[in-house]
């Protein structure tokens, strides 16, 4: 192992991280993984977009995706097998900290997802004042109109193994794990729009997290975070506003 000078110490398991060879030139000769593998996955880098410009399909990709409210279950051409083919590449790829890997989904389709959305509104039912309840059942019926749903959930085991693991980092792991969640909620968002879909990214969590883990049997220490409603586009999104990027962005020695 490579000897880390004294003051930086402190840093050791980042430092490990860093200097761990990640790239070689036999990097290009490996292929995407297969997925149905229930073994340990190991992968190294892919020359899927490595050219000067080759991000401009991504960053249109990012400027693409938008929040779809008016969904149906038409995916078209895309199956639900290339659906979930999207999910387990973002769930395998999109990082996390120290490659902790504390992302957990759960993907629901067709009956299954209404089933959620059926649920959800039971459980509003029972605490929106019924004069109010108007609006909420119409969304509510928006979001069951779409095709699918995923689930977005941080496994706490990992969380808390990783906090004994690296004490130094304790209080930081719980964060790191909602980044790594937003990464994957992003990437996911992204890819379902890339492929002519529409979705929108909902937050009905803690209110139905005893139902969820009853009904799909999810694990104790699976924390749900996010609900990604998905399906085909029946109209566009509406017009969005930006703030200048002059007070959002400061560039030094360009
Ligand atoms: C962290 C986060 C939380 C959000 N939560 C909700 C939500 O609970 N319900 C909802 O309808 N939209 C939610 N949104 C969608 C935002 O309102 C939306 O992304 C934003 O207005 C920009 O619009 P766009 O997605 O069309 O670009 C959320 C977005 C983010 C990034």
């Amino acid at each position: 192992m490579q000897r880390i000078a004294k003051p930086f110490r402190a840093f050791q398991p980042l430092l490990q991280r860093t200097i761990k060879p990640s790239f070689s030139p036999r990097s290009f000769a490996v292929s995407t993984p297969t997925l149905t593998s229930s073994t340990k996955t190991r992968t190294m880098a892919s020359a899927a977009i490595t050219t000067p410009g080759g991000s401009d399909a991504f960053l249109a990709a990012i400027k693409d995706r938008r929040s779809i409210y008016t969904l149906n279950k038409d995916l078209g051409s895309i199956t639900t097998a290339r659906v979930q083919e999207i999910v387990k590449e973002a769930l395998l790829h999109v990082p996390s900290s120290f490659n902790s890997q504390s992302n957990r989904l759960l993907v629901l389709f067709g009956a299954e997802h209404d089933k959620f959305w059926d649920i959800t509104c039971e459980i509003l039912r029972a605490i929106v004042p019924e004069a109010k309840f108007g609006p909420t059942a119409e969304r509510m019926a928006g979001f069951k109109a779409g095709a699918g749903t995923i689930l977005f959930f941080e496994d706490w085991t990992v969380v808390e193994g990783m906090e004994k693991k690296f004490a130094t980092y304790a209080d930081r792991f719980a964060g790191w794990a909602g980044h790594s969640d937003a990464m994957l909620q992003f990437a996911l968002w992204t890819a379902l729009e890339a492929e002519g879909l529409g979705a929108n990214l909902q937050h009905y969590n803690p209110l139905v997290d005893a139902k969820v883990a009853e009904e799909w049997k999810i694990p104790a220490s699976w924390k749900l975070q996010a609900q990604l409603v998905f399906g085909g586009k029946t109209a566009g999104a509406g017009e969005k506003e930006f703030g200048p990027l002059e007070e959002k962005l400061k560039v030094f020695g360009a």
